[in-house]
């Protein structure tokens, strides 16, 4: 089973890079980030409040995440959320779910699986090579500077730089700080800083 683990902060290309590679070498790609956002969009629709660790782990096992890994497509209870997952709700929110452990003990055993069935893939996070695939046999950090990332987060949705600076700046603090499943940069892994370079590059 081959896995390509690629970890690193949010907007740094991994994405981009994942499902490009992925293409290349004519294997699946998940999105595990989607998940977490996914998860976010359900606990929200049901009206519970994020930071109810315990309602929030309650309900994680019952709620029916599928993506289309070639549509990119995300249905979750069975109804299209692809656009709402990537809303700012979601976004403000979904550190807090995904620092939830009962929550990701049950999002890493559904990855585990999905790529298990599909005998590998390219799998993009924040713990891949860490904790759900820790054996990988390439394991990539992609990273770039935050004024870069939300340069490019601007370019393709709008807004305002500094702003998606900061809110950036800030969802990497929780992600990289936070008890369960921290982003760290492995000893094993390749480093590729994206600042500078193109898609191809
Ligand atoms: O990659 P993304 O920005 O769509 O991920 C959304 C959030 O989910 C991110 O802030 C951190 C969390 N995440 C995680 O904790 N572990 C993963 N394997 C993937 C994402």
């Amino acid at each position: 089973m081959l896995v390509i683990a690629i970890d690193g902060p949010a907007g740094a290309g991994k994405s981009t890079v994942g499902r490009a590679l992925a293409e290349r070498l004519g294997l699946q790609y998940l999105d595990t980030g989607a998940m977490y956002r996914a998860m976010t969009f359900a606990v929200q629709q049901r009206g519970i409040p994020e930071g109810d660790l315990a309602e929030v782990a309650a309900v994680a096992p019952d709620v029916v995440i599928e993506l289309d890994p070639v549509t990119g497509t995300v249905l979750v209870d069975g109804v299209d959320a692809t656009r709402q997952i990537r809303s700012r709700e979601v976004t403000a929110a979904v550190s807090q779910i995904a620092a939830n452990q009962a929550v990701r003990t049950e999002l890493v055993g559904r990855q585990r699986a999905w790529v298990a069935e599909r005998g590998g893939a390219v799998v993009e996070g924040r713990d891949i090579g860490s904790v759900v695939f820790p054996d990988a046999p390439l394991k990539l950090f992609i990273t770039a500077s935050p004024r870069i990332r939300a340069e490019r987060r601007v370019a393709e949705i709008g807004g305002d730089v500094d702003e998606v600076e900061a809110s950036i700046i800030e969802r990497d603090r929780k992600d990289s700080t936070r008890e369960a499943s921290p982003l760290t940069e492995l000893d094993d892994a390749v480093t590729v800083d994206t600042s500078g370079m193109s898609v191809d590059e």
